[in-house]
This record gives C-alpha cells, structure tokens and sequence, in this order.
C-alpha cells in the first residue's frame, strides 16, 4: 500500500496558495495535454487569486501558451442553480479563473447543474473527463465531514460521477453564499465520484485553518473506511498535502 501522503507544511494560508498556485503553473509546462481537476470554495479562492497574480508576471508568449492549452474539469456543481447564478461554481471559476487568466470559458468545464436529466449529466460528465484522457493534476479541498468534492460520507472508493445528496453539515459549511441559510444551499449535486478522484494521476490536497484540523488528522490517521472519504486518499501513490500550520495543529499529535 502507498505509504501516505508527501506532506509540504507551511505557514499560513498564504503560502498555501502562493505554492499551490506554482505547482499548478509547473504542472501546465511539465503535462500540458492532462487536464486539470479543480475545486471550489474558500480554501481555493487565495490559490485562483495567486495563480492569476503569477499569470500575469509571465513572459506574454508563455501565458498565451497557457491559455491555448488549458483544459480543466471541475469536481462538483450544485443541482438546480443556472451556471450564471453568482453561487454557482460556475460563476465562481468564471469570476476567479476564466476571467483573470482570459481563459476561452469552454476549456473550463463543469457539470451542468441544469441538465434536465442530471444522473445523465453525471455520466456524460464522466465520460468527457474520459475523452479527455483523464484527471492529471486534482485540487482537493475537504469538507469538515471529510468529504472531497461533494462525495459524502459514506462512500466507497469505488463511488463512480453521480447526484448526491448534500449533507446537514455540508450545507450548514457552504450557508456563507446562501445568506447563511443552510436551507437554501441545493439539496443535490453533481461530483466526480472517488473512483475519477483516485483515478487522477497526481493529487493536491489543500487544507487551511483550525476548523479542518481535526477531520485532517483523522484522514490521515485512521484506517481509510467510507465514513471518511478523503482517507480513501490513503491508497493513492501521488498525494501531496499541502497544508498551513493551524490546520496541521491536531495532525501532529
Ligand atoms: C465543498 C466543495 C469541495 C471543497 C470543500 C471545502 O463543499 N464541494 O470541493 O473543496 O467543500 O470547502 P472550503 O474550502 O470552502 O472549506
């Protein structure tokens, strides 16, 4: 078995997302035909924001490289919500991503939280990651319930791109951008299941904060089991956690 995340500890949240950014810049030079995989949220918002930053000191002809090449398949996106919604993730890459890097918004995929079929949705989003030969480098937040993407607990390894339904805890997690009304985060939502996670060829897991660092350790710890999906993680040969300081407080105990 792996023997466990390679783990980069620093500082505070900043240089989590200053040195995430640059592997994610590295790893456009080193595997330009893999897409990407990435996630949403707070954790991610300071790495979208470096990566633009570090975007725009590039030489102009090795930043028109980037964006011709891009390709990038998001984890998740919410049941129900229209892409252009301001709480959609769509609108959210839109906002940090597609529009600060001048990204061609078709080379930044999501599934379709419209799809009048949306378990349909999930497979053909499934099948598009596929065609594109497969998640390279994956982004991976986690969820203080353990999840990654919007795989809830239980789930098994196995879990393939489906509909699920949003956890208590997970909607009360993402109330911020829903007036802080855990009702009015969607019940359902479309993610890559673990079985397209673990299939990635090389994964970031990014974790910052106090709050994680009890779901962290637990995770990393204890033996993988559905109850915790991110400790799946455990069985992948290229993790690497990238994680700050306070969320690390309860890992090193
Ligand atoms: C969300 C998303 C994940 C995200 C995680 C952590 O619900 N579906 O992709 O990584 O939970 O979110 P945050 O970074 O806001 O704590």
């Amino acid at each position: 078995m792996p023997s466990g995340p390679t783990l980069l500890p620093l500082g505070n949240g900043a240089a989590v997302a200053d040195a995430v950014a640059a592997r994610m810049l590295l790893d456009r030079r080193r595997h330009p035909d893999r897409p990407l995989g990435l996630a949403t949220g707070r954790t991610m918002e300071p790495v979208y924001r470096r990566l633009a930053a570090r975007v725009a000191d590039l030489p102009a002809a090795e930043a028109e490289v980037l964006r011709r090449g891009w390709c990038s398949f998001n984890l998740d996106a919410y049941v129900g919500l229209p892409p252009a919604d301001p709480r959609a993730f769509a609108a959210e890459m839109e906002r940090l991503l597609v529009r600060p890097l001048g990204l061609d918004p078709r080379r930044v995929r999501l599934p379709d939280g419209l799809a009048a079929d949306p378990e349909a949705e999930a497979r053909r989003y499934a099948e598009a990651v596929a065609t594109a030969g497969g998640i390279g480098l994956l982004l991976l937040g986690l969820g203080l319930n353990g999840h990654v993407g919007f795989n809830e607990p239980p789930c098994l390894a196995t879990a393939p791109c489906r509909v699920v339904a949003l956890s208590a805890t997970t909607r009360r997690q993402n109330a911020g951008a829903f007036g802080g009304d855990p009702a009015a985060v969607p019940a359902r939502a479309i993610t890559l299941g673990m079985a397209e996670i673990l299939a990635a060829e090389r994964i970031l897991l990014v974790v910052t904060g106090a709050a994680k660092a009890t779901i962290l350790r637990r995770c990393l710890r204890e033996p993988p089991g559905p109850e915790r999906p991110a400790s799946w993680l455990q069985h992948h040969p290229d993790v690497t956690l990238i994680a700050d300081a306070t969320a690390l407080g309860a890992a090193d105990g």
